[in-house]
């Protein structure tokens, strides 16, 4: 039998405040009713000041190594996925090793291919480990979005509970610019451990993979980047250029369509039908998103998983939380086929086939 990757462990951390809509409705002018239909959207957590995606990549890594019945010396790669790195360089890899706590130096990958960085994540893990490269890979996806968003200090502290005094009429008007985008997303970290194995039928069968950056200005941040000289200007502060730029309705429709095409690809490549398909863990966007996906797919409910009502878009760390929420509820079994499949800035766009 042929060397593969199989999942052996895996775990979480969200940001330390849980926001329900109601509280966004006192930031900017917005409903959980609109909140509610438009996206599914009930709460999100959001980071404590300080805390970076590194912190919520290691709080996730511990529990997945814990997990996998490891010590965090048996790991000899890390891959790190995340659109919202603590710095512009160096990537997250590097610095969860140190705050790991690791002796060895080992290698540390970041990528970034934003909601679907967990899937290009798994295919990278799982051909490092069929080349001999490594035997534990530790993969982590981590978020911390709240970073990108308008607040000054004073509404932050009122977001956490810790002031009474509302943002500005100012604040307000300047975050109610942005609330589609706003409202969505939700900081956390994921993680898994894959190890090489040899038994039989248990792991990763495939992924397709697909990257176009045709459209990339209907979902990126404008600055912050060498597209421009000097890359960050108080001009482009005040433009609130930090904020990423989504055309929320391309994005859908993107969604809808890319991602069955995605699922159609790697099952025909595997001569896998969807009813062999125990469980779809789709990314998390938009549960609307979702339904469609599983109204194409002719889905019941029990065959599609969602927890985007509780965390909102976490973009890298959503597939790793499902993952971990679906293996611990008892949703995947051994031996149950189930298919990761993704949409996201870049774009990117893909699925995978995995064994438990
Ligand atoms: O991982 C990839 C990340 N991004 C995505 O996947 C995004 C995919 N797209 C979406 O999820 C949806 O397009 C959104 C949730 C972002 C927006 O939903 P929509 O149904 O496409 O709404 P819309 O942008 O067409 O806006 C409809 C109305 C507008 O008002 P008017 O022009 O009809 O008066 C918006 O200003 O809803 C308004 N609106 C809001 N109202 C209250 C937009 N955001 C909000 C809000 N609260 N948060």
């Amino acid at each position: 039998m042929a060397i593969h990757s199989k999942i052996i462990g895996s775990g979480f951390a969200t940001g330390e405040h849980c926001v329900p809509n109601s509280k966004l409705c006192e930031m900017m002018d917005t409903s959980d009713e609109w909140i509610r239909q438009r996206t599914g959207i009930e709460q999100r957590y959001v980071a404590e000041n300080g805390t970076t995606t590194s912190d919520l990549g290691v709080r996730a890594a511990e529990k997945a190594i814990a997990d996998a019945g490891l010590k965090k010396d048996d790991i000899d790669y890390v891959i790190f996925a995340t659109m919202t790195p603590d710095y512009y360089f160096p990537g997250c890899g590097g610095l969860l090793v140190r705050k790991l706590g690791m002796k060895r130096s080992i290698p540390a990958l970041d990528i970034r291919q934003q909601c679907t960085g967990f899937l290009f994540g798994l295919q990278t893990a799982n051909a490092l480990i069929k080349s001999g490269t490594a035997k534990n890979v530790l993969l982590v996806g981590a978020e911390i979005h709240s970073s990108l968003f308008p607040w000054a200090p004073p509404a932050w502290e009122y977001l956490f509970g810790r002031s009474d005094v509302p943002p500005t009429d100012e604040e307000k008007v300047l975050a109610t610019q942005f609330r589609d985008r706003i409202v969505l997303f939700g900081d956390a970290g994921g993680a898994v451990v894959l190890t090489a194995t040899e038994e039989d039928g248990a792991g990763l069968i495939d992924a397709k993979l697909f990257s176009d950056g045709d459209s990339f200005e209907d979902l990126y941040v404008p600055t912050g980047g060498t597209s421009q000289r000097p890359y960050m200007s108080i001009d482009a502060l005040k433009r609130a250029e930090l904020v990423p730029v989504m055309n929320g309705k391309s994005v859908f429709r993107r969604a809808v369509t890319l991602m069955p095409q995605a699922i159609a690809a790697v099952c025909d490549a595997n001569k896998i039908r969807l009813e062999d398909i125990a469980l779809f863990l789709p990314h998390q966007a938009n549960l609307r998103i979702n339904q469609m996906l599983q109204k194409t797919l002719g889905l019941p409910d029990e065959r599609i998983y969602n927890n985007i009502q509780r965390y909102g878009n976490t973009t890298a760390a959503t597939l790793p939380i499902a993952y971990n929420e679906c293996v611990k509820g008892g949703l995947i079994k051994k031996g149950d086929l189930i298919c990761f499949v993704g949409l996201g800035a870049g774009f990117h766009w893909g699925a995978v086939l995995y064994r438990q």
